[in-house]
């Protein structure tokens, strides 16, 4: 199979091709998405939530990030991967940006990171570009800042915020990222900043305006259950599949149904 490349990432937006992504965080979650056709499988700090449990992205560190990284990237043979730098791991100065960003690209073995923030982390981006690595930017609802912004709404939906975030996005398209999360802003602003920068947007809870989508994979097949913003569609719902497998694996060993003699030795 061929690999998926910046280069074809962006020849995707070009011809008006529409770009598929979900995260994931382990081998096993990864080699079926992988297979099933996605083009960027993005590490994301959402493993905070889905994986550790955190009520934010905060609390995972470059470490963990690392180590979720590690076992996707040993399970994908043709998607382009992504890796979510952390909170506190690049937003200080330019130089513990890339330091993190190297660790990420060496000890993984991954294809790109992903940072969140405009004007703010220029510098780091570049620094982090000059290295070699690709940048993926990340604009709008950024959740390492939930605690500026108080909820989880959706983003720019006023004149003075829509215009910073188109700002940042075409500052992210010059410098030189390769494309660029928008997350939770209204349908109409996905559209102007698609139509305004040559790199691709990638949308979640953005419309249908991006030239690519991405969802968290345990949302998306229903293995989160709580969790339902408008923007999510479910094509799963694996919280019920996986409750009913489990349950019935119990009543079968308390009824020593399991294992019959076939499936002992
Ligand atoms: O961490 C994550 O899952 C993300 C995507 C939702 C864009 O950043
Ligand atoms: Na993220």
């Amino acid at each position: 199979v061929k690999r998926v490349t910046t280069h074809i990432i962006q020849e995707m937006k070009n011809r008006g091709e529409k770009i598929s992504a979900l995260t994931s965080y382990d081998f096993s979650m990864a080699r079926i998405v992988d297979a099933a056709g996605i083009d960027i499988i993005l590490v994301g700090d959402s493993a905070s939530n889905v994986i550790a449990g955190h009520e934010t992205t905060l609390p995972i560190t470059l470490d963990q990030m690392i180590y979720h990284a590690q076992g996707v990237v040993r399970a994908v043979k043709r998607a382009f991967v992504v890796v979510d730098l952390p909170f506190g791991s690049y937003q200080g100065n330019s130089r513990a940006a890339l330091d993190s960003a190297i660790r990420i690209m060496k000890e993984s073995g991954a294809h790109a990171v992903k940072l969140e923030g405009g004007l703010e982390i220029k510098e780091s981006i570049i620094r982090i570009l000059s290295a070699g690595v690709p940048v993926m930017g990340h604009l709008g609802l950024t959740p390492q800042s939930i605690y500026k912004f108080g909820t989880y709404t959706v983003r720019a939906k006023e004149n003075a915020e829509a215009e910073k975030l188109l700002q940042d996005a075409k500052m992210l398209d010059e410098i030189g990222c390769f494309g660029m999360v928008l997350e939770k802003i209204p349908s109409s602003l996905t559209k102007q900043v698609s139509e305004s920068v040559s790199i691709p947007t990638i949308g979640i809870g953005a419309g249908p305006h991006a030239d690519g989508q991405i969802l968290v994979i345990h949302d998306m097949l229903g293995i989160t259950k709580e969790f339902k913003p408008r923007f999510l569609r479910r094509y799963a719902d694996l919280h019920s599949i996986m409750t009913d497998a489990v349950s019935n694996y119990v009543k079968d060993v308390k009824a020593n149904d399991f294992p019959n003699e076939k499936e002992s030795y």
